[in-house]
């Protein structure tokens, strides 16, 4: 058995570790050497195969505590939290998660430099294992905050930010970015946002020059162009077209930068062919809505090393049940209920584990319908994995 085992314990403030260096007069990235400092304190290099992309009002602690259960390897991110909501907010609550979450990376939005690295530091203290900066995000919200998608068009600032933070924390700095922007309130602009040219590839290779050279540690390239002015976030997460092409290229042209890709991975095919010429890929939508598919990749990936080293000593990878996977869910439910928690926040997470199966739709309504009573408790967790073998 090699899955995760809940143990007892919760992620809490340790103390910063500051790099030696200064702004402008940094040492090469090693990449290599950049390893995260787990809550109990032991090194550990992050993984990137693959990871579970941030996503805001989805991925909270219990989701992420939830995935977990699919592969110990993968690498999970929290939702984007404010660097000012950090400074300036109930700090405890944004970044509180529990160690079985590890490895974890927090996502950090802004643009100002200073609030991002101390907020980096916030996050280092409190012992995620990397910290991100929001490059991708087009909301009204995040453009009129001026950051998100908007610091693709702002290069010398973003790597001003990563600098900063890379400053601030001993733990690799990545950033999630788009591979450009468009702007336009117009629906119509299917030309437009089909085209990818020269032009807009040089800005791209711009763009990474910046974040490297600031000492970012890897991008994850979302593969399509933001539109950024009133189109909706579903909207510019499906509109544009998905441009792998341009993303694989970006790695071929800078073969020592580590790159993730992320947009429309929707089966363990589509990941390995990524993985060919990717560091890793990124799993947004279908990991929320079908996680049994990152037990798929992690298989799929353990046989894989298999195959490639048979001598190797391994524990055969043996994935939850979906009764497994609620039990397990059940036993953190009565922990987070102890604590004050309410079902439906923890249940909510869970609807996706039967999807096109039999029972499917009879068990989504006991979740979420009964979650809701007054009376209920992580039993109904139990009842519900009973429907699910049933089924
Ligand atoms: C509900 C939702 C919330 C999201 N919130 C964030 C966020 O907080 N930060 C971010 O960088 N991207 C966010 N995204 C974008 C995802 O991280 C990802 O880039 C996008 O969904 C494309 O990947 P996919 O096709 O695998 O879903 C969000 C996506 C969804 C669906």
């Amino acid at each position: 058995m090699i899955l995760v085992e809940p143990t007892a314990g919760t992620g809490g403030p340790r103390p910063a570790a500051r790099r030696a260096f200064t702004i402008g007069k940094m040492p090469p990235v090693d990449h290599a050497a950049k390893t995260s400092v787990m809550t109990d304190g032991y090194r550990e290099a992050i993984n990137r195969n693959v990871s579970v992309a941030p996503m805001l009002d989805w991925t909270d602690r219990h989701c992420r505590y939830f995935l977990r259960g699919f592969s110990p390897d993968l690498l999970l991110y929290t939702e984007m939290v404010t660097a000012s909501a950090i400074l300036r907010g109930d700090r405890e609550k944004l970044l509180e998660y529990s160690s079985e979450e590890h490895p974890v990376a927090l996502q950090l939005g802004g643009c100002e430099p200073d609030y991002l690295a101390a907020s980096a530091r916030y996050g280092a203290e409190w012992g995620y294992g990397e910290i991100n900066l929001n490059c991708g995000c087009p909301s009204d919200k995040v453009q009129k905050g001026a950051f998100g998608a908007c610091l693709m068009n702002e290069p010398d600032l973003v790597a001003d930010c990563v600098a900063a933070m890379c400053e601030a924390v001993d733990l690799p700095v990545t950033v999630k970015m788009r591979i450009g922007t468009l702007r336009s309130n117009r629906r119509d602009l299917d030309e437009a946002v089909q085209r990818f040219d020269e032009a807009d590839y040089d800005k791209l290779c711009d763009f990474l020059v910046a974040v490297r050279a600031a000492g970012a540690d890897c991008v994850i390239v979302h593969a399509r162009r933001a539109v950024l002015g009133n189109w909706s976030p579903a909207d510019n997460r499906e509109i544009p077209p998905l441009r792998y092409d341009i993303v694989r290229r970006l790695k071929e042209d800078f073969p020592d930068m580590p790159v993730v890709l992320n947009g429309g991975l929707k089966t363990v095919a589509q990941s390995l062919e990524a993985l060919d010429w990717a560091d890793g890929v990124m799993l947004g939508r279908e990991a929320y809505h079908r996680p049994m598919v990152l037990g798929e990749i992690y298989a799929a990936l353990d046989e894989a090393a298999a195959a490639f080293d048979p001598a190797a000593p391994r524990v055969p990878y043996r994935p939850l049940t979906v009764a497994e996977h609620l039990e397990r869910m059940a036993e953190y439910a009565e922990r987070e209920m102890i604590k004050g928690e309410r079902l439906p926040a923890i249940t909510r997470h869970l609807l996706g584990l039967l999807s096109h199966t039999p029972g499917a739709r009879e068990y989504r309504r006991m979740l979420s319908e009964g979650a809701r009573e007054p009376t209920a408790g992580p039993e109904l967790i139990l009842r519900a994995a009973e429907l699910a073998t049933a089924a």
